[in-house]
């Protein structure tokens, strides 16, 4: 094994040190008794070089969006400019302390409270709380807000939420979570919602509805004002599930489509690193008649001065303090970056290049949904079944070339499915070059159909059991006692 590859403990050299810390340059601290450790921490003994180096091999191992292509469909996967990075880090930003009086925080108040209103308007809806700290944390905020409405009404029947048969995993588990039943409808061939499977389950017992839209085929849903009036009338809520806004951005909004809940995701449309499940953030907003219930607390202005207010039929606080500052920070930036004029150039050029790619490959890949796509579409395996390479062996291959996966078997409603999501920000090269990739590769699953299955064979791991690396993931490397 290469010495760089070997893990922190395993270059542990006893009495070799990081620091150069003077004994008794440390001021003397009297803790209590249970706070003493009883033994010597077991910590890797390491020189600050051989950290470097340790983090820095570590990091090349690793593939992000500013390694390479990375067209995980659903997630959008867009550049982080670093102009956000650069605002956000500054320290006038990063050494604010959460429990600071508000009369000294006014700035940063301010940017939270342009950021609630630029979201509302470009969501089209009436007020947001920046509380929730990802996709799936706002979903939960607005299912509570869903209940707490409810409640509200004494109308204590509606436990039920229709969630299709193509929603992302996170939508039936949020819903569980907040203690409702999920009822599932299944949906067109073309991934839409079927509105006679919908008719079918509405009833005084219907809490909501998730949907996201385009949805997770990458299809709008041309219903959708049809689903609105009829999930209305039956006396439920809307809920926009936005983790696919992008297509949308500037174009059309989730509140003029009858929404009236949605969360976005702001690690995903609005450029913010999505940082190995966190840092996150999935601000929740609602139409006027849900704002009472909104997530606690919400920045308001009155004379130009800015504070936190809380609502008494709030659904409570989804966090500490107001969520996630430095993810905030970077969407207000490229927010401002684009404005208001610019905004709706986004999501075109992000339904142009999907459209691009699924055109130039439809020959070779199942295209289960035909047509124009939005920001991202789905193929459902090669066309040439008689190889046996199925969707997670082209998924590893294209590791093999140094280009991330895109998301495979989701949505659900196909077997095979590869959903692609290049994003506005790619150049035509890269497409360009990955559709080239892609032939190659459904080239080789004819030619080599073995080498292909078995894949990857160039990365730092060989195929793994993936089942097994989630449910008995081996976190640490040794037993610390
Ligand atoms: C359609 C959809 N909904 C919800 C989520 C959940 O968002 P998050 O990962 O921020 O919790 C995702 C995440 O990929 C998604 O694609």
């Amino acid at each position: 094994m290469k010495y760089y590859n070997k893990l922190i403990f395993e270059i542990s050299t006893k009495g070799r040190k990081g620091y150069a810390l003077e004994q008794k340059a440390l001021p003397e601290i009297n803790l209590p008794q249970n706070l003493l450790r009883s033994s010597k921490a077991d910590l890797p003994e390491v020189s600050e070089f051989d950290v470097v180096r340790h983090y820095t091999n570590v990091s090349q191992k690793n593939f992000g969006v500013e390694t390479g292509f990375y067209p995980l469909g659903s997630c959008t996967m867009k550049y982080n400019p670093k102009i956000n990075d650069e605002l956000a880090t500054l320290s006038g930003f990063a050494n604010i302390h959460p429990l600071q009086p508000v009369e000294t925080v006014q700035g940063l108040l301010k940017i939270y409270h342009e950021t609630q209103n630029m979201l509302s308007e470009i969501s089209g809806l009436a007020a947001y709380s920046l509380n929730p700290f990802a996709g799936a944390h706002g979903e939960l905020a607005g299912l509570m807000i869903i209940k707490a409405y409810h409640e509200k009404n004494n109308d204590f029947k509606r436990n039920k939420i229709i969630v299709p048969d193509s929603a992302h995993g996170t939508n039936p588990a949020s819903a569980t979570v907040c203690g409702f039943d999920t009822v599932e409808i299944k949906s067109n061939p073309d991934g839409t919602v079927n509105l006679e499977a919908l008719k079918a389950v509405l009833n005084d017992e219907t809490a909501g509805l998730m949907l996201t839209n385009p949805n997770t085929a990458g299809v709008f849903e041309k219903d959708i004002t049809e689903i609105s009036r009829l999930v209305h009338e039956a006396g439920g809520l809307l809920y926009y599930d936005g983790a696919n806004l992008n297509a949308l951005l500037g174009k059309a909004k989730p509140g003029d489509m009858g929404f009236d809940i949605t969360h976005i995701n702001l690690h995903k449309t609005f450029s913010t690193p999505h940082g190995g499940g966190g840092p996150g953030s999935g601000p929740v907003g609602v139409c006027a008649r849900l704002t009472e219930f909104l997530p606690n607390p919400i920045v308001k202005e009155k004379d130009g001065f800015y504070f936190f207010e809380d609502s008494k039929d709030s659904i409570g606080a989804l966090g500490q303090f107001y969520g996630n500052a430095s993810v905030y920070l970077r969407a207000y930036v490229y927010l401002m970056t684009f404005g208001k004029e610019h905004m709706s150039d986004i999501g075109p050029l992000a339904v142009l290049n999907a459209n691009y790619i699924k055109d130039s490959l439809k020959d070779l890949f199942e295209l289960p949904i035909k047509g124009y796509c939005m920001h991202e579409f789905v193929f459902d395996g090669l066309i040439n079944e008689s190889t046996g390479v199925k969707t997670l062996d082209i998924a590893k291959r294209l590791l093999d070339y140094g280009f991330h996966a895109p998301t495979v078997y989701f949505p659900l409603i196909f077997s095979q499915s590869m959903m692609i999501e290049p994003t506005e920000v790619e150049s035509k090269d890269t497409l360009d070059e990955f559709i080239k990739i892609m032939r190659v590769v459904a080239k080789e699953a004819i030619e080599q159909p073995d080498m292909v299955k078995t894949a990857p064979h160039h990365t730092i791991v060989r195929r793994l059991d993936e089942a097994k690396a989630a449910r008995q993931p081996i976190v640490k490397f040794k037993d610390i006692k």
